[in-house]
């Protein structure tokens, strides 16, 4: 038997002379729940909805027109509102056999299109970019590109999974069938296309659904954080079900680190330069080497003042539950929620020990982590290797890269982003956006004064894990920077000086 009936977080509303039916899915941005408005509907309509809001409708009773039915166009009426519900992702699918319900396709994305097998000889598979999750009642297999994740409830279906691994003819997936579904093949095969965990495959084996995907390289990590952060829609039982709750007083804007000990900046020097905004823009560029003389505190000091430092903590949404915290500083940061902090791995820099530094941006300060221990060397090491990707410079081998005067850590408070981003899915991505964000301040500020700036791509959160002793996934690291004294070849000196 092939049934429908609504997925979980549909509701039906009943008014006097119209029925709204409000979808789990809702826009990103303010959670508004999509909603259809059916106004006079007619008895059989009626009788419809409550059989899918209940234990659902066999397809092929409702396919038969019988006395029921006044006309014909009221039966061809109830077949398109039903579809209607089918395409907007409100119906669960279900197959079932003498062990009760055997494979189902629960919509995860407002929008669903009933496929069918093409006609002649044909070949499908899963996408590669399939996932099998197990859940309470079975196998559940999604995929990022998929409308739809397909459950596997009897285990007797097992087998698909591993016939579906490979391109497989009609006749294969018929043979995965127990007897008491094999008058359902093509419906199992349907309902495997129209989820988009299976497609249909060409000549090199490719299902048709991971043509575009395939063609541009994505990988399947990439995918699913690109899928999951981009989409407009989202389904909201989904969402709900994986959040914990977090306790935002946990994760203050102002950070505060215990530490071994703690140095003041020297005050921001008025900058001694004459360089405009816009020839700090034309100057601004990579530089990966180094003179003897390393930077000063002093010049350190005004590139965290100017690219970091907190001006002001303000009061985000004030009035709604959200309220929270927020932080003003030089960068932009999503939210002002301000998630990233800058640690120092500082190998030279003359008016500073060498060490590992939390920048405190509240009070312009270091505080000590520790010295340069193996951990941070390796992350100098890691950096200056990673200079030999300078794709303009004629490649060198990864032990010629300078070592940084400073390398410059940004880790980020995942459960800050999160305390405000659980519900639309953005925290990582947010990070990731501020992450660009602090990368381009620093490169103009290190312009401003003369510095040598690299943004790097390689870091390991390990290796921050063993220099901070942060418990790993509290504070991780996601992004690093090279600063130093340029040699004077790069034609301009340090442009800062403290006056007075
Ligand atoms: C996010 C990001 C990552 C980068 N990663 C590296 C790197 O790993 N190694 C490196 O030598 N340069 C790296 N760079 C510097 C780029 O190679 C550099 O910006 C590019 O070659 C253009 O040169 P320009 O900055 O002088 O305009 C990175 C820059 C950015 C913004």
């Amino acid at each position: 038997m092939l049934s429908y009936r609504f997925r979980d977080g549909v509701q039906v509303g009943w008014g006097e002379d119209n029925v709204v039916i409000t979808a789990p899915y809702a826009t990103r941005l303010n959670s508004i729940r999509q909603s259809l408005r059916i106004d006079h509907p007619g008895d059989s309509l009626k009788s419809l909805l409550k059989d899918l809001v209940g234990t659902g409708v066999d397809r092929e009773n409702l396919l038969i027109l019988d006395n029921a039915f006044s006309n014909k166009a009221e039966h061809r009426e109830l077949l398109s509102e039903l579809d209607k519900f089918y395409t907007k992702g409100l119906l669960l699918t279900e197959i079932s056999g003498s062990e009760g319900t055997a494979i189902c396709l629960a919509p995860v994305k407002p929008s669903l299109h009933r496929k069918t097998a093409p006609e002649g000889i044909y070949r499908i598979k899963f996408s590669k970019f399939v996932i099998v999750q197990p859940s309470v009642d079975g196998l559940e297999i999604v995929s990022p590109l998929a409308t739809g994740a397909v459950r596997l409830k009897d285990q007797r279906l097992f087998t698909i999974l591993v016939q579906l691994a490979a391109a497989c003819d009609e006749a294969t997936i018929r043979g995965c069938l127990p007897d008491d579904l094999q008058s359902h093949y093509a419906d199992v095969i349907s309902l495997l296309l129209s989820s988009g965990v299976a497609g249909v495959c060409d000549g090199w084996g490719v299902a048709d659904i991971d043509q575009d995907a395939v063609e541009a390289g994505w990988t399947f990590e990439d995918l699913a954080f690109h899928c999951h952060t981009r989409e407009q829609m989202i389904d909201l039982c989904r969402n709900q079900a994986r959040q914990t709750p977090i306790d935002k007083k946990q994760f203050p804007a102002k950070h505060q680190r215990i530490i071994r000990g703690s140095t003041a900046l020297p005050l921001p020097s008025r900058i001694n330069h004459n360089l405009s905004f816009f020839q700090v823009v034309r100057e601004r560029k990579t530089i990966r080497a180094y003179q003897e003389q390393p930077i000063n505190a002093g010049l350190l000091s005004d590139f965290l003042w100017h690219s970091m430092h907190i001006r002001e903590e303000i009061s985000c949404d004030p009035g709604l539950s959200r309220a929270y915290a927020g932080l003003l500083k030089p960068v932009a940061s999503a939210g002002a929620l301000h998630s990233i902090e800058l640690y120092l791995c500082i190998n030279r820099c003359i008016g500073l020990q060498p060490g590992f530094y939390h920048f405190d941006s509240s009070d312009h300060s270091l505080g000590k982590l520790c010295d340069l221990i193996d951990p941070c060397l390796q992350m100098l090491e890691l950096a200056a290797a990673s200079t030999c990707r300078a794709p303009q410079a004629a490649s060198v081998s990864p032990s010629q890269g300078q070592l940084p005067d400073v390398l410059v850590v940004m880790a980020a408070r995942y459960g800050r982003n999160a305390s405000l981003h659980q519900q639309t899915g953005l925290p990582y991505a947010l990070i990731l956006k501020d992450v660009g964000s602090i990368y381009q301040q620093l490169y103009l500020v290190a312009t401003a004064l003369g510095l040598a700036p690299c943004g790097l791509s390689f870091g390991s959160s390990e290796l921050f894990q063993q220099a901070s002793g942060h418990p790993g996934l509290l504070e991780c690291s996601v992004g690093e920077f090279m600063i130093g004294n340029p040699p004077s070849t790069h034609g301009f000196e340090p442009k800062a000086g403290v006056v007075g």
